[in-house]
């Protein structure tokens, strides 16, 4: 089975992955076309000239599949079809033969650890009732007390609230995320053989890869006795755990990987793994499975040298073990934008600048540098665009756009900020809707030139000096810094490999060369920094120094930013 679709700018190389630039699009909120307030695959199609100046190789959409929105779209009523609110099947196909024609590959998300309540199969198992072969595909349970009155547990979900929620005749469903999301049962052979045929489905639609949600959740083990939520969390996650990336889950992606490899070239998988080591990650990574994982490494951690370099140290080390390339990644529609989260003050109480609690923390505006904040987040983009290993990108990071915290509750639509209370959540935690608000495409206009009738979440004033009006061809931007970089490492990115610069890399400074001379250094620091010789090819920021334009003159890095070197 062979369906390439590419257009002959995308030659059928196996390996056009492994250094790929992924540009996330979280399809609601990037363009409408169709002018109803949400995102839409006619959007997607009228801004391709916008992604191929951009310079990025690949899109990962978010989910785009028919779902009533409980989560985002991450739950799927039925995996081989599009929201009509979002376009059909045919504008499915256009999107992909002209993102091809511009020589962009195209990632899909699959939603395999939960189905939405919606879809054909809980809607049957609710029907079919207790003892039902329908009901095998999904986690039924009885539940505890006298009459079956208490959930089987007390787990609570990764969104708040319950994980258990009674039906009609008394059982109970688990869903680890929100109500409306039943965790398949992937011991389950139906299961199995339908998640192949939707990775079927749209590899011969031309999609030529994957981004699996939650993949390190789909194999479970609860045995008879269920443990306690409070003995839960005390298990080890050494792929024992009764949840959470247990072994035989790889087992799932090698029958994956079969499919995958009927295509050339093959199909390429990135896995969703919050696992708890670089060395848990790695078999999501390995050829036999997914072929690649997404590491949070560099996202959870301080902008910090020290940080920094040990976590480039380690990820690259493991992808030499697992054969895959490193995964770099700074923002995504699950977490505070990167330029918000680098200006945030230092809090007590949490590891580093983000903890779990962290994560979900939708970036108020009580006391954020937002200046600092995005000098750092050029920065670190610019220090991640010249790693080796494949960059993904999360939609609006090139604006540099900041989390938009003022959204008013009753507006909010994240479950992880509708299953919790103030009592129960995090201080300032607002759930994720802040770095999900539609795109600002023009300085002025309905919704900023999201669409012609509003945006689906409220955007702010300030949205307008970063619209992609507003930085186009302004050589200072953050959208400018990102063109120039992605087109340049297009043409720098050679063999897989850096060599750190001890002679200029220190407490602040990390500083290290790809093969060709190559050079990125990046200040952590707040003093400027004396720069070697060489070409400047791209910086974050203005560099300082007499002479700056004098070949041999003294130039200096000042503090929070990245500059690339061609010695
Ligand atoms: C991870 C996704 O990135 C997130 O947005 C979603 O809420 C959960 N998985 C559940 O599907």
């Amino acid at each position: 089975m062979n369906d390439e679709q590419a257009a002959p700018a995308l030659a059928a190389d196996p390996a056009w992955w492994r250094q790929a630039a992924v540009y996330q699009i979280y399809p609601r909120s990037f363009a409408d076309g169709t002018g109803d307030g949400i995102g839409d695959l006619r959007g997607i199609i009228s801004r391709i000239p916008y992604l191929q100046e951009l310079g990025i190789d690949a899109v990962w959409l978010s989910p785009f599949y028919p779902s009533a929105l409980a989560d985002g779209g991450y739950d799927v009523d039925d995996y081989r079809d599009v929201d009509p609110r979002i376009g059909t099947l045919e504008e499915f196909d256009e999107m992909a033969t002209a993102l091809h024609t511009a020589g962009i590959r195209l990632i899909v998300d699959i939603v395999p650890n939960h189905t939405s309540d919606r879809h054909r199969w809980f809607q049957e198992a609710l029907a079919a009732g207790r003892g039902s072969r329908a009901r095998e595909r999904y986690i039924f349970r009885e539940g505890r007390g006298e009459n079956g009155e208490l959930p089987p547990a007390d787990w609570e979900s990764i969104f708040g609230g319950p994980a258990w929620t009674q039906v009609e005749d008394g059982q109970w469903y688990l869903h680890l995320f929100a109500t409306e999301q039943p965790d398949l049962n992937w011991k389950d052979a139906d299961v199995h053989e339908d998640f192949l045929h939707t990775l079927r489905f749209w590899s011969d639609r031309g999609v030529d890869g994957f981004r699996i949600d939650v993949a390190h959740g789909l194999a479970k083990d609860l045995g008879e006795q269920l443990p306690s939520a409070a003995e839960l969390a005390e298990l080890p996650q050494d792929g024992t755990h009764p949840l959470w990336d247990r072994d035989e889950v790889h087992e799932i992606y090698a029958e994956w990987r079969r499919v995958f490899d009927e295509y050339t070239p093959p199909r390429i998988a990135v896995a969703e793994a919050w696992v708890g080591s670089p060395e848990r990650r790695a078999p999501y990574a390995s050829a036999t499975g997914l072929g690649q994982a997404f590491s949070f490494d560099l996202l959870e951690a301080d902008f910090a040298a020290a940080d920094f370099r040990s976590i480039v140290s380690d990820n690259l080390a493991q992808s030499g073990t697992t054969g895959s390339s490193s995964t770099w990644v700074f923002s995504n529609h699950d977490v505070v934008r990167h330029a918000t989260r680098y200006g945030l003050p230092p809090r007590a109480g949490r590891p580093g600048k983000q903890g779990a609690d962290w994560i979900l923390d939708g970036g108020r505006e009580d006391g954020i540098d937002k200046e600092l904040g995005l000098r750092r987040a050029r920065a670190a983009t610019l220090f991640e665009l010249a790693l080796p290993g494949s960059a993904y990108l999360y939609q609006g990071e090139e604006l540099g756009l900041h989390e938009v915290a003022e959204i008013p509750d009753e507006q909010r639509q994240d479950p992880a900020f509708l299953r919790t209370t103030p009592e129960t959540r995090s201080s300032d935690g607002l759930g994720r809707d802040g770095c999900r608000v539609p795109l600002p495409w023009t300085r002025e206009g309905s919704s900023f030139g999201f669409g012609t009738d509003g945006a689906h979440l409220p955007q702010p004033a300030w949205f307008a000096g970063f619209s992609v009006e507003a930085e186009e061809d302004d050589p200072t931007s953050t959208l400018e810094m990102y063109r120039r970089a992605l087109h340049l490492r297009r043409e720098l990115q050679g063999a897989e490999s850096l060599v750190w610069d001890e002679e200029l890399s220190g407490e602040d400074v990390l500083a290290f060369e790809r093969p060709g001379g190559w050079l990125n250094v990046t200040n952590f620091g707040s003093e400027p920094v004396e720069l070697p010789a060489g070409e400047v090819l791209v910086a974050s920021t203005e560099l300082g120094g007499a002479g700056v334009e004098a070949a041999g003159a003294t130039r200096t890095l000042p503090g929070a930013a990245t500059v690339w070197l061609r010695r």
